[in-house]
């Protein structure tokens, strides 16, 4: 079998045409524009990619759009001061700050002083509880995205044995948390595997739908991966530059071997990762819809 691939650039798309068409329609007849302002520290090249993807999908969109650059030695105090004028500033709608920060600041403190409803990333335990408990308001980007190239393939989670690898909790433990709800595009049973999974394979092969965030290339092989099974690849993985100065990236599956196993398969890039930035620029807008009451 030779899986058909899953365009997350495609269906991404698809989903940003929808939010455009909603932002003109709260612009005209509300006169609201949607905010998002983005907080970097350093010069990660990963991050500053994101960051300036962000950006550039926010402006597409017709938003408003602030960020943030600040040298990567910002003292903590400046941070939190920087999130709290946003969390007061009413032509912003969604705060962003970019993880993983520096060693020198501690996350906890600053995601907590993210008001959470402004929280867009779905990083805040308020959040993050709301979707434990079935009652999001806004779910974390990359899951939510993962979530939505399933339902826009027309792939059935109800039932499904899913397998994710990786716990952690910007991917690994919210989609396992979401997929596993009692919902649309959900009633998954969901395995959760780890660095300290016992027998990683005999698990992986037990999978309908397989979500990989292990952070290694090549992390899942052919032999882990069961005739027929949907393979969501989350990694990016730069594995080389290439002539022009750009980073080559894959991502954490052997694509050409799994791909001829696989039914779906999402490439790297184009797959995860243009809906991670779309589901950003959706919870945006329902932070500004929710400011103003409009359902
Ligand atoms: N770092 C990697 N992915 C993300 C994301 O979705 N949001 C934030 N804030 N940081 C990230």
């Amino acid at each position: 079998m030779t899986a058909k691939l899953i365009s997350g650039t495609e269906v991404a798309a698809q989903i940003r045409a929808e939010i455009k068409q909603e932002v003109e329609q709260l612009k005209a007849k509300h006169n609201i524009v949607p905010g998002l302002a983005t907080v970097l520290l350093g010069l990660d090249p990963a991050s500053v990619s994101y960051i300036t993807g962000k950006e550039k999908a926010a402006k597409e969109l017709g938003f408003y759009s602030e960020r943030i650059d600040l040298p990567d030695n910002t003292p903590q105090q400046e941070v939190m001061a920087i999130v709290n004028r946003l969390n007061n500033d009413p032509k912003i709608h969604g705060v962003l700050v970019q993880v993983p920060l520096p060693k020198h600041i501690n996350e906890t403190e600053v995601l907590l002083a993210i008001d959470p409803k402004k929280d867009v990333d779905g990083f805040h335990p308020f959040n993050v509880g709301k979707m434990v408990i079935g009652e999001p308001d806004y779910l974390p980007c990359t899951p939510a995205g993962i979530q939505q190239l399933l339902i826009r393939s027309g792939i059935q989670t109800d039932g499904a044995e899913v397998v994710v690898v990786g716990r952690s909790n910007i991917v690994g433990k919210p989609i396992a948390n979401i997929l596993l709800q009692k919902a649309k595009g959900a009633n998954a049973t969901v395995t959760v595997c780890h660095t300290r999974t016992k027998d990683m394979a005999f698990h992986t092969r037990r999978a309908d739908i397989l979500i990989v965030a292990a952070g290694r290339p090549k992390a899942i092989t052919a032999d882990m991966v069961k005739e027929g099974a949907v393979v969501i690849d989350v990694g990016v993985n730069r594995i080389g530059m290439s002539k022009s100065g750009k980073a080559i990236l894959a991502g954490d599956v052997d694509f050409d071997a799994v791909k001829e196993k696989a039914s779906f398969i999402t490439p790297v890039p184009g797959g995860v990762g243009p809906m991670t930035i779309t589901m950003l620029m959706q919870n945006t807008l329902k932070a500004a819809k929710l400011t103003a009451g409009i359902k």
